[in-house]
């Protein structure tokens, strides 16, 4: 159960407050994760009474979250209860007098008299404007660094962050100039996810599996994100930032570091950290000419899916008819450790793939000999451990069994654990996990700042190279692909392929 706290939400007319954000706080609030005393306060632009916000919420509950059957005033859940406790204070982000508006605001909330009194910041805005929005809560007075009698402080930090090596860390500087790291929770919804969290669970809490987990078991593995949307209506976002710093720098790497890293010496913030950390340390820095060897990208054209015609990047709302911004990204890593030494990792991401799929394949070597020639069989299929994030999440283990008959027939199967015939629990949303860590204090599910420096100077070798190129030609792949000619290539001349999905 959290302490009395206000949830300054900035960007709250936006598209993530009303999709993920209220959603979570009011299902933390159905399963009585936090108390009645916790107090939402929306800060944005538009004017609008606290009323017009709460009934813009209460349409955006109705839509979006897994509680909408309870929300109905008969329900056991009644959003009009819940959203009592939401308001809203109209403000410009650069506005240093709409800062000292909003403390008096804060001051003039309930719970008041009932002993220490929490803040949480939550940067639900365009990156461009965090930086503002960091200085005017230091220079307002809405920040105290030191947790103490009246209660702590902290900020929520959404992606991307920063756009390069050079601006994350800028924004580190500028945001522990006002906040103490211990302050600061630089969101990554993919780590709020059970499947993410249940990685080092299953590497780490069964005997059978961390003993095969390295370079003298597995051959390779391959990490796929694929979704079959566009860009949807984040073209202007999407035109600056590409897949590569959309997913990779962010969802893609924690996922690789979560598979990767070694043991942590206890199941705590920063020694789990730590160890993502010496992961991302260890990837092997790409010179030039890695970076065009080892990793591809693309754009989607058009292609008319089932009847439906779906358009190319370029022709997407606001998205330069020339655009050279990537939507598909292929890649090889490689992590010079005792561990991973000759192990690669694939990573393929894309937009307006075949399917919607997040999965992580551990292949493991083959068997050493093929004991079964004489018999025909000449070929073996190596085992395949598959982390399935999202949809139909589970893990599946495939190997070779005798097929039934008075012949020797190795037939690849699979055994199957899936979450929603295992637990009967419905999953909570990756929001709420995080809200409910973050407003208890723990930050093992956020990045820290060098882990994000880290993952940055990755990217960034990536992006000079291809600054560097003038007019890229870029390679297209048709909308409902599994990507490029280019992204087979890759694979299939370390002699492997990738996994059929
Ligand atoms: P939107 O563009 O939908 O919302 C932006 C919000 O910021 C609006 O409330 C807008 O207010 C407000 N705003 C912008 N400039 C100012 C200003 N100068 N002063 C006051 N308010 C301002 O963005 P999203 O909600 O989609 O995204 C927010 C953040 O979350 C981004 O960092 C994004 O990358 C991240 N994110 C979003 C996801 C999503 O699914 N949407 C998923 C993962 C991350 P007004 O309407 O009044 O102009
Ligand atoms: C966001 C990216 O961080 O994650 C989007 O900006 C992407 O481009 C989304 O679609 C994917 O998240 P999820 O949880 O829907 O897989």
């Amino acid at each position: 159960m959290s302490s009395p706290t206000h949830i300054v939400i900035f960007g709250a007319s936006g598209d993530l407050t009303k999709r993920k954000l209220l959603p979570a706080l009011y299902a933390l609030s159905c399963e009585t994760l936090i108390a009645d005393d916790v107090v939402i306060v929306g800060f944005a632009r538009k004017e609008k009474s606290h009323e017009q916000f709460r009934t813009e919420l209460g349409e955006a509950i109705k839509q979006h979250s897994r509680f909408k059957d309870k929300a109905e005033e008969s329900g056991k859940c009644p959003w009009k209860t819940f959203a009592e406790r939401v308001y809203y204070h109209k403000g410009d982000f650069a506005n240093a007098e709409d800062y000292a508006s909003l403390l008096k605001f804060l001051d003039s909330l309930p719970p008041k008299n009932t002993g220490p009194s929490n803040r949480l910041f939550y940067l639900a805005t365009p990156p461009s404007v965090f930086s503002v929005i960091i200085q005017r809560l230091g220079g307002a007075g809405l920040v105290t660094k030191e947790a103490n009698d009246d209660g702590w402080t902290r900020i929520i930090v959404e992606k991307p962050f920063g756009s390069d090596l050079e601006t994350a860390r800028i924004l580190n500087e500028q945001i522990a100039a006002v906040f103490q790291e211990d302050q600061i929770y630089r969101i990554d919804h993919y780590l709020g996810k059970e499947t993410v969290q249940n990685i080092l669970v299953f590497r780490m809490s069964n005997g059978i599996f961390e003993p095969l987990w390295n370079n003298h078991y597995i051959d390779h593995v391959q990490i796929t994100v694929a979704e079959p949307l566009g860009v949807e209506e984040r073209g202007s976002y999407f035109e600056e930032a590409g897949i590569l710093r959309d997913m990779i720098q962010s969802h893609v790497l924690q996922l690789l570091t979560l598979i990767a890293m070694e043991p942590p010496v206890a199941f705590e913030a920063n020694a789990i950290r730590d160890e993502k950390v010496k992961v991302l340390h260890a990837i092997r820095p790409y010179s030039q000419t890695d970076v065009t060897d080892h990793v591809v990208r693309a754009q989607y054209v058009a292609k008319n899916i089932d009847g439906n015609a779906m358009v190319g990047y370029r022709q997407e709302p606001e998205v330069n008819p020339k655009s050279t911004t990537e939507t598909f990204v292929a890649m090889r890593l490689d992590i010079d450790n005792w561990r991973w030494a000759g192990v690669p990792f694939y990573l393929r991401v894309g937009k307006r793939l075949a399917k919607r799929l997040t999965e992580v394949a551990i292949y493991f070597k083959h068997a050493p000999y093929a004991l079964f020639r004489s018999a025909g069989c000449y070929t073996l299929e190596p085992n395949v451990l598959a982390l399935r994030i999202q949809p139909n999440e589970g893990i599946s283990l495939g190997f070779g069994s005798k097929a039934p008959g008075t012949t020797i027939r190795i037939d690849p199967v699979q055994m199957d654990f899936l979450y929603e015939t295992s637990f009967q629990d419905a999953q909570p949303e990756a929001y709420e996990r995080l809200l409910s860590d973050c407003l208890t204090g723990d930050s093992t599910l956020f990045a820290r700042r060098d882990e994000i420096e880290h993952a940055w100077d990755l990217v960034t070798r990536i992006l000079h190279v291809w600054n560097g190129i003038p007019r890229p030609q870029l390679p297209e792949y048709q909308s409902g692909s599994w990507g490029p000619d280019e992204s087979d290539d890759l694979i299939r001349k370390d002699l492997r392929k990738w996994r059929k999905l």
